[in-house]
């Protein structure tokens, strides 16, 4: 490891290590368009360029500048020992004034109406490296709006053609949809005739744009960015365990990022992902419980659900329950506990593992590891076994609990997937026998059910996932349960107190006010503090204290990878008291 001085702080590099990379990792600022650690290397915006001496072996190594003090790209320039690099010189800074201008000759003015506003790097360099003000008073070049794909919109003026997006289809997507068209302000980005963007990693190019030129039709003026809040988050939907943001606010998730983790998911994430979080606010959310009372089903107290279940999990026939490879591990263990509290020789089975074709590696430039889209469709198949294994618990797999099912006397089914998970083969499996189902969108089985306790999504709870390498990754809470819902974990809590003679009190929820009735904008209007009957709070660290217990599970206890607390979402705007 070497030294070398980027505007006179002196870093440490590794052999090889671009000069913008040292000062990315050390906290530098150099401004930076097309240049991505992901991406081939262009230097073709040149706003990154800085004036460096290097030590002249052949003048006893004394400090000369390079190329005769020319400005070099920071970006494609490797550090070397001892070399000293500025952005802050006259010559620097002059470039960095005429690259702006260069830039923003044809950019429209408008930042108020734009999506990509407040995280945008346009404005924030034209505000430190920018002029303040225009020379330009010609006509600005004006260019279409394009629909370039499913998710994808294309507002040409606003681009200033750093092709990272290119880059980005040719050489990790591998699918080339995407050109330029054209020549000097003429140019355009664009698809080819007939082939739009569309293929798995797409909507990347949204988060690779430095400005608001490529836009996500699903957020398109849905919500300014400096309202929305950040929670990391875990893939929810495939044993990826890529790692994401979810912003939120107000109770409501707006969008899913991809977070940076160089050992996962590298920069990206899935358009699957990305998309696949709108059962969070689905109209078939299961909103309270309900019980069957000869034979109808009616709305019912948690308690009063709660004392049914319990009935006919006491009843004739032993117990059999299906634990979804969709919930926590430490979810796994609670409900575990939980019905062993209830009936002690229930018999427990890994839930249905969705599985579409085959994992589908993608190539990255620069030496990072491979990002893997991959086949199997639940996030938490192997914590689920882990726990099961560990507790002495594992009945078998979906296939065991759908040839068991008829002789349980009493089943208890969790799911909690995205769609509709409910097969031909498992109604008729369960169609003779008494059933508990804790699930979050409404399906068949609900009226096949004796009682129905509506549980929380992957957003309104934490825990841990172990993904399909065997790393197990914590995420947190991003916004309250919606409705009347409550995570798998409460549920297991409730049971346990009621279980063992205990009664439910009324407590406020566990994290800020309960969604009741969620309306669309900025602010929730019905957003209300709603105290729900429960036991003991479902606390993630005191159920792992508890697995921790037991040796095969001790790893939960300290050595699990935790994420970040909230934050806002990054923003350039100054937050203003009225
Ligand atoms: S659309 Fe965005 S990412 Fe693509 S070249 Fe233009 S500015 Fe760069
Ligand atoms: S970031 Fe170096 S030339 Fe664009």
């Amino acid at each position: 490891m070497g030294t070398i001085t980027i505007n006179g702080l002196v870093c440490e590099f590794e052999q090889g290590e671009k000069i913008i990379d040292v000062a990315n990792r050390s906290g530098i600022e150099i401004p930076q368009y097309c240049y991505h650690k992901g991406l081939s290397v262009p230097a073709q915006c040149r706003i990154c360029l800085a004036q460096i001496s290097a030590p002249n072996p052949r003048n006893d190594g004394k400090l000369e500048l390079m190329m005769g003090g020319k400005l070099l790209p920071t970006c494609s320039t490797e550090a070397a020992e001892g070399m000293v690099v500025t952005t802050e010189s006259e010559l620097a800074v002059a470039n960095q004034k005429a690259v702006m201008e260069f830039l923003l000759i044809n950019h429209p003015l408008d930042c108020p109406v734009c999506d990509q506003a407040g995280e945008c790097t346009l404005q924030d360099f034209s505000y430190h490296y920018g002029r303040g003000h225009s020379r330009f008073t010609d006509q600005k070049v004006k260019q279409p709006k394009k629909d370039l794909g499913p998710n994808v919109y294309l507002y040409s003026d606003r681009c200033i053609m750093c092709t990272r997006c290119v880059r980005f289809a040719d050489e990790v997507a591998g699918t080339t949809e995407l050109m330029i068209d054209g020549r000097g302000n003429q140019s355009q980005i664009d698809v080819f005739p007939g082939v739009p963007l569309d293929n798995p990693l797409a909507s990347n190019v949204i988060d690779l744009c430095p400005v608001g030129a490529l836009l996500d039709k699903d957020f398109l003026f849905a919500q300014r960015v400096w309202f929305l809040k950040r929670t990391a988050g875990i893939d929810p939907l495939t044993a990826s365990g890529d790692n994401i943001w979810v912003e939120h606010n107000e109770g409501k998730v707006y969008r899913l990022k991809p977070r940076e983790n160089m050992d996962i998911n590298t920069w990206w994430m899935t358009d699957e992902v990305r998309y696949g979080w709108k059962f969070v606010h689905s109209d078939d959310r299961l909103t309270g419980p309900v019980r069957r009372q000869h034979g109808l089903m009616v709305e019912a107290t948690w308690t009063r659900a709660y004392k049914q279940a319990i009935e006919m999990m006491r009843g004739e026939g032993s117990v059999g329950v299906l634990i979804s490879p969709m919930l926590t591990s430490e979810e796994a263990f609670a409900l575990v506990t939980a019905v062993r509290s209830i009936d002690e020789s229930a018999k427990f089975y890994v839930g249905a593992v969705p599985v579409d074709g085959e994992d589908r590696a993608f190539k990255n430039t620069g030496g990072a590891r491979d990002f893997v889209m991959r086949a199997e469709k639940a996030p938490n198949a192997r914590g689920v076994r882990r726990v099961l294994d560990s507790m002495n618990a594992n009945g078998g797999e979906f296939g065991a609990f759908l040839k068991d099912a008829p002789v349980h006397g009493c089943v208890v089914l969790t799911g909690n997937y995205p769609s509709d998970w409910v097969t031909d083969e498992l109604v008729s499996a369960i169609s003779d026998t008494e059933m508990v189902l804790i699930d979050t969108l409404d399906s068949r089985l609900v009226e096949m059910a004796g009682v129905v306790l509506p549980s929380g999504t992957f957003a309104e709870k934490s825990g841990s996932f172990e993904n399909c390498d065997g790393v197990v990754q914590h995420f947190g809470q991003a916004i309250p349960c919606q409705h009347e819902s409550k995570s798998e974990g409460q549920i297991a809590m409730d049971l346990i107190e009621l279980g063992s003679g205990g009664v439910l009190e009324q407590r406020p929820p566990a994290f800020g006010a309960q969604i009741v009735d969620a309306q669309p904008g900025q602010v929730s209007s019905a957003t209300e503090s709603v105290n729900l009957e429960r036991g003991e709070l479902f606390e993630v660290e005191v159920i792992r204290g508890e697995m921790g217990k037991i040796e095969s599970l001790s790893g939960y206890v300290g050595s699990i990878t935790t994420a970040p607390e909230d934050e806002l979402v990054e923003s350039d705007m100054e937050m203003v008291t009225l």
